[in-house]
């Protein structure tokens, strides 16, 4: 969601190293997150000075081009997805604050008692022009430092007043070389330069001018100048064990690569994104999870697990209740994040709670976490975001290592969250004794052959290709599986869904004839993900059989595949096939044509497929 920056440095007026041009550059790192409108401000010798536009970043590019107020010592940048207030220019941020336009913040997050604190503040005589909650902030801001005249303490003040989610960040005309920037509930993240310092809503925004970072807790307040870094909490005692870390991702790993967009190059990463997750995990024939910072003697003793997630995460999640329950036979539920603490779930001390996220702050997942330790769970977080909130709150965390992923549509990371998926049930049977340790060595071993295997798929991309070309006026296409075939089939569609706009559906396909098989006519495109023949007999044959059943009411059948497997060829009009591997693992190989249909057919169709419309990267509000 929004997309904040924020800089302090040297007074610089070579292009490109102006504040403004480091927000800019910072904001267009960040596009990704989607948003609707940009801006940015400055301080200069006329006092703060707010650019903005609706749309893309080149209208606010444009903008800045015909102003000369680019000057200072500091910028503050927002990418905004709108809540309150349509995305227009005025709603736009920077907002600025006081009697005067002294100040300016960028907010992201929901201020939800801003329309007590504008009513406050209008009957003080501070004037509104936008529909937004952050304007209540700038304002709040703006007074408090009235009456403090310390940027610091103002911001202090004003966010311990504030309730919600928010990252805010202020610059005051009184302060020109300083960045103040508070966080409840909300991502933010100092990045540490030599004689220039930054602010981001993730490492993104700076990665490619330092690696060194600095972790900002909750309800904390950072203040920022070119060379100082000094952070206090909301009751104002200084903070002296702010986590340092060192950035491992690449810069270049942020860009497309020769890719026509960064969702086709994280597709064709995926055999070392898995390569990457599993790294390092087997030691002396053992599977080693030293970020398995839960106690072996709690991990025994834990009799139910659930897992909450959300939209692809979830997905992946629904593949891990499969290798989990088979090998550890531990009942295990996956729970959409935004339900599970609205129905008085039960958990227990016993209960472990996996929340899956690639990003860490994903509101919905966290708010789950935090009601399960409330209830005394022990939480396990799989992320892929380095420093984010939601490992951070959780007892332990693993990682997917799978690099940034900038494309909103999810690929690399839900291959990495179910590989981290299998690796934390392995590990779990392990330390529980459910599983031999040669059972276990076997199957790393069959794991680590996925990398290859997906390899295999990604280097037979061309049909599929065609086939996404040959089907961009599709209107409807359908997607059945049944055990861990489910879940891709639940994938499947909601890739087609999020980035072609096309109205798609992944079933059970068991469930097909109480009630969905209705919808299939003359020509319907239906998916078919075919578990392996070398599997469990009877779902094997049961899956053959849901594509018979489609196809006689005249289903176009798209049926992928092991190699090998000639029961399918009678019922499928086309037959995509991946390698074999066991009836679990094939949930790494079976998704990916379905990431290459809907990459390829939203390409076709002249659609942006990393920014789909409507949607953000990481969502960040309830
Ligand atoms: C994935 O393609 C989606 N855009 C979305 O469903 C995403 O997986 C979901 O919002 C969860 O995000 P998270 O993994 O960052 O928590």
């Amino acid at each position: 969601m929004c997309g904040i920056v924020g800089y302090a440095g040297p007074q610089a007026s070579a292009p490109s190293s102006r504040p403004v041009d480091v927000a800019l550059q910072g904001l267009a790192r960040l596009e990704y997150r989607g948003y609707d409108s940009a801006g940015v401000a400055v301080i200069d010798d006329a006092g703060v000075q707010v650019t903005k536009r609706a749309g893309k970043l080149a209208n606010l590019r444009e903008a800045l081009e015909s102003t000369t107020a680019t000057g200072g010592q500091v910028s503050i940048a927002h990418t905004r997805w709108a809540t309150h207030g349509a995305p227009n220019d005025l709603n736009a941020h920077p907002h600025q604050g006081g009697r005067d336009g002294e100040l300016a913040v960028v907010h992201n997050g929901i201020i939800e008692n801003f329309a007590s604190l504008r009513a406050e503040l209008e009957g003080e005589g501070y004037t509104f022009s936008s529909e937004t909650d952050s304007e209540a902030a700038a304002h709040l801001v703006a007074r408090e430092m009235e009456q403090a005249g310390d940027l610091t303490e103002a911001m202090r003040r004003a966010a311990a007043s504030l309730e919600g989610a928010f990252t805010l960040l202020a610059v005051h005309r009184d302060a020109p070389g300083t960045v103040v920037a508070a966080r409840r509930n909300s991502p933010l993240v100092v990045g540490l330069g030599v004689g220039e310092n930054f602010l981001g809503s993730d490492v993104a925004a700076f990665v490619d001018s330092t690696k060194e970072a600095l972790e900002i807790g909750q309800d904390q307040v950072v203040t920022v100048t070119a060379d100082s870094v000094s952070v206090i909490d909301f009751e104002g005692a200084e903070v002296t064990d702010a986590k340092r870390y060192t950035i491992e991702w690449d810069a270049a790993a942020a860009q497309k690569g020769g890719f026509d967009s960064f969702m086709a190059k994280e597709i064709h990463e995926q055999a070392s994104a898995v390569a990457d997750t599993l790294r390092g995990r087997i030691e002396d024939g053992a599977l080693q999870l030293d970020e398995m910072e839960i106690d072996p003697s709690v991990l025994r003793s834990v009799d139910k697990i659930v897992v909450v997630a959300c939209g692809t995460a979830a997905n992946a999640g629904a593949v891990a209740k499969y290798a989990i329950e088979h090998w550890c036979r531990i009942p295990t539920e996956v729970e959409l994040a935004h339900e599970f603490r609205y129905r008085d779930p039960v958990v227990t001390e016993k209960t472990l709670v996996v929340a899956i996220s690639q990003s860490g702050e994903t509101m919905d997942t966290l708010m789950a976490v935090r009601h399960a330790r409330e209830q005394g769970a022990k939480v396990v977080a799989i992320c892929n975001t380095r420093g984010s909130t939601i490992p951070r709150e959780a007892d332990a965390a693993l990682y997917l290592h799978v690099g940034p992923e900038i494309a909103v549509a999810s690929t690399k990371a839900y291959l990495g969250q179910i590989a981290a998926c299998y690796l934390l049930g392995l590990f779990l049977a392990q330390v529980r004794g459910n599983l031999y340790p040669d059972e276990i060595a076997a199957l790393m071993d069959d794991l680590e052959q996925i990398p290859d295997q997906i390899q295999q798929v990604l280097d037979s991309s061309a049909q599929v290709e065609q086939l996404a070309q040959d089907m961009k006026d599709a209107s409807s296409v359908l997607f059945l599986g049944r055990h861990v075939g489910y879940p891709t089939a639940m994938e499947g569609a909601l890739k087609l869904k999020e980035i072609a706009y096309i109205h798609a559906e992944g079933f059970a396909a068991g469930e097909l004839k109480h009630g969905p098989i209705a919808l299939v006519e003359e020509g319907q495109p239906v998916f078919v993900i075919v578990p392996s023949p070398r599997g469990r007999h009877s779902l094997h044959s049961k899956v053959v059989s849901n594509i018979q059943e489609v196809r006689a009411r005249g289903a176009r059948t798209l049926v992928i595949a092991e190699e090998g497997d000639d029961a399918v060829l009678p019922y499928a009009d086309e037959v995509i096939r991946v390698p074999a591997t066991r009836t679990l693992f094939a949930a790494l190989l079976t998704v990916i044509p379905l990431q290459i249909f809907s990459c390829e057919l939203a390409t076709a169709k002249g659609l942006d497929v990393d920014q789909p419309r409507n949607l953000a990267k990481s969502v960040t509000v309830e």
